[in-house]
């Protein structure tokens, strides 16, 4: 505070502006907030708590930094557009903003140059990587940290990584990183597709097919061929069946002998892979050691695989759970439960829960079959009990595709209903829409590693495409890579999540355009910037660039600039309310078109150091802002390419 409070002096403001749960060191805009909330207040007499928050975000630069709505102040029997203007007259001279504009009924404020300049630049070397980034909000009263579980990509083992996974994961790394950003705890959960029949079929399918070379080698790969074509056995033998026991109704019509059928029909029943895995699926509910061994290692293995493809994506779990850790006692609470609450009914032996009496869309949905076996909504019921007790989260999470609305919706009624509100009063879905057309080169895409590589070749093959630069990167194979992944990420992010998008190759991996390849261009290019500077004069490699003069800096641009970097803080904040990637990316884009058109006006050449240093501050300043709104989103910022 020392250090922001000599600057404000400097400029003439004898104390720090500091409206309550405002962090003036943190965040640039809470600054000039206070301080116009403090003028406004003298001159209306209205309650400062009244005007902060109406002064807001300016959706025209021309409108000003920040604006006040005067009839949010809520003042009666005055004409509105008078009153604005007698603010904006007897509004003073202020070291910070400049005479107030008014249009209409609103008062704009644009902060002066000279106060941006001098107080923005240090802050954000001060605050380095965690510019932006505010750790008092995930405080809770008594100091420690809230904390959310969240559960996101949760692939099924043996099956495609679909879209929805692929979105899945790069949303929830993303909200991740958000919550972490406001200091919020975050246990990153991976629930996996692991239980159920199918990996009993799995089971069967590697007796006839497996190769335990190819299963270490590819486990996901392999198990995904083995379970395509055990399940086509499985299907041809159930067609089979259907169509001898039709047989064998018009042959006992004809009179005909139905033994050798029958005899076929019983065999299949009993020898047959459904059988076979079903008995297996029983092993493994029974907790046989042999049938438990083998799937616990397809899991082992498949997590092992899935690690390093998450490792590429700067993601990295907390926890593998999944389907099969989910304890039968956990179920069988949440249907007793039930029970006690009157919540579900009897179906003709199945337990059911009647939704329709609360809203028609939730349905009727199933917690038990007749067999007594659980479903894919009671362990979930299951699994939210059990995170409860193993985590006391102050927020659960579930980012699941939107085909999933209705399982999600049914999953937090029901909890409601049972009185757990403890557990739905703080669990949100948050949905997304699909991706459409995601076919590679090679074929529709199945696997993620798939995906990475082609969009990753793809890059490679543009970078090739200006043989001078690619010559100067050092590790092309590692660059494009990286670059193709910001590439898809960057598309899945660029939309509302909701949003469906088309799967775009070519465009995601061109450089024009707001595409991840264009960002993390403009981050290199700023770090280079800086490298041709030091190299030019060594000296400027041990300069606190915090403590450089920056009263140089009055050009349009400059001041465009800065007024950019200035608002990140505050963006990151209205990120958290949007919780879209979106909110980060569009500001990204901005700031980064900000930059580029400063390159011609600013050039760090000339040998004036007067000139020369606080420009390169400002393109360091800019880099370190890109940087820090990159790895919210989970991507890697590349110093050259
Ligand atoms: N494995 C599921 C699927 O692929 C997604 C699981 C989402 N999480 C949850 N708790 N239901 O559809």
């Amino acid at each position: 505070m020392e250090e922001l409070s000599k600057t404000l002096k400097g400029l003439g403001l004898e104390q720090v502006p500091q409206e309550p749960n405002t962090y003036p060191e943190l965040n640039p805009f809470d600054i000039y907030r206070s301080h116009i909330t403090e003028l406004l207040a003298e001159v209306s007499g209205v309650d400062k708590k009244i005007i902060y928050p109406t002064l807001a975000w300016t959706a025209k630069p021309e409108n000003g930094d920040l604006q006040l709505a005067v009839p949010a102040l809520r003042l009666k029997g005055k004409d509105l557009k008078a009153y604005a203007q007698e603010l904006a007259d007897k509004f003073p001279e202020s070291p910070l903003v400049k005479k107030p504009v008014v249009t209409g009924t609103f008062v704009g404020f644009f902060f002066k140059p000279e106060s941006l300049t001098s107080i923005v630049l240090p802050l954000i070397f001060k605050a380095g990587q965690s510019y932006g980034f505010n750790k008092s909000f995930g405080l809770k009263e008594d100091g420690s940290k809230k904390k959310m579980v969240i559960d996101f990509s949760s692939p099924n083992i043996a099956k495609p990584f679909h879209a929805g996974h692929l979105r899945s994961t790069i949303i929830g790394g993303f909200l991740s990183n958000l919550y972490e950003g406001m200091g919020w705890d975050v246990v990153r959960l991976n629930y996996l597709g692991d239980w159920g029949k199918q990996y009993g079929v799995l089971a069967i399918g590697f007796d006839y097919f497996g190769s335990e070379e190819e299963l270490v080698k590819n486990p996901i790969g392999h198990l995904y061929d083995i379970y395509v074509k055990v399940s086509n056995i499985q299907k041809d033998e159930a067609d089979k069946v259907k169509a001898l026991k039709a047989e064998v109704v018009k042959d006992k019509e004809e009179g005909k002998d139905t033994s050798a059928k029958e005899a076929e029909i019983k065999k299949i029943e009993e020898e047959g892979i459904d059988e076979k895995a079903r008995q297996y699926f029983k092993g493994m509910v029974d907790g046989e050691p042999k049938a438990i061994g083998i799937w616990k290692r397809f899991r082992e293995l498949s997590i092992e695989k899935y690690k390093q493809t998450y490792a590429r994506l700067n993601i990295h779990y907390d926890v593998y759970s999944g389907e099969s850790q989910i304890k039968d006692e956990s179920m069988d609470l949440g249907v007793k439960v039930m029970w006690e609450k009157k919540v579900c009914e009897d179906s003709e032996g199945a337990v059911i829960v009647d939704l329709t009496k609360h809203s028609k869309k939730l349905g009727k949905a199933v917690v038990q079959k007749k067999d007594g076996t659980s479903l894919y909504l009671t362990r979930d019921i299951g699994a939210a009990y059990e995170r409860m007790q193993t985590y006391h989260p102050d927020k659960l999470m579930y980012v699941v595709a939107s085909q999933q609305d209705l399982h999600l919706a049914q999953l937090f009624k029901i909890e409601e209903l049972m009185g757990w509100k403890d557990i739905s009063s703080i669990s949100q879905h948050i949905n997304f829409g699909m991706v459409l057309g995601m076919s590679t080169r090679k074929g529709t895409a199945k696997f993620l590693d798939d995906i990475l590589r082609d969009v990753g070749e793809k890059m490679h093959e543009v970078m090739r495409g200006n043989q001078a630069k690619y010559e100067q990167v050092e590790d092309p194979e590692k660059t494009s890579d990286t670059l193709g992944i910001s590439a898809v990420m960057v598309q899945d992010m660029k939309g509302k999540r909701i949003n469906n998008y088309h799967f775009d190759m070519d465009r995601m991996t061109s450089f024009e355009g707001d595409t991840g390849p264009y960002l993390q261009y403009a981050h290199a290019r700023l770090c280079s910037i800086y490298r041709k500077a030091v190299d030019a004069d060594e000296s400027l490699k041990d300069l606190d660039l915090a403590t450089v003069d920056f009263g140089e800096l009055q050009e349009p641009h400059a001041v465009d600039l800065i007024r950019q970097l200035a608002s990140w803080p505050d963006t990151f904040l209205n990120t958290f309310k949007t919780q879209e990637p979106t909110t980060v990316l569009t500001y990204l884009f901005k700031m980064s078109h900000a930059v580029s058109a400063s390159y011609d006006h600013l050039q760090v050449v000339s040998s004036d150091k007067k000139v020369n240093v606080p420009r390169l501050a400002l393109y360091v300043a800019a880099r370190q802002v890109l940087n820090n709104g990159m790895r919210v989103l989970g991507l890697s910022p590349v110093e050259r390419m």
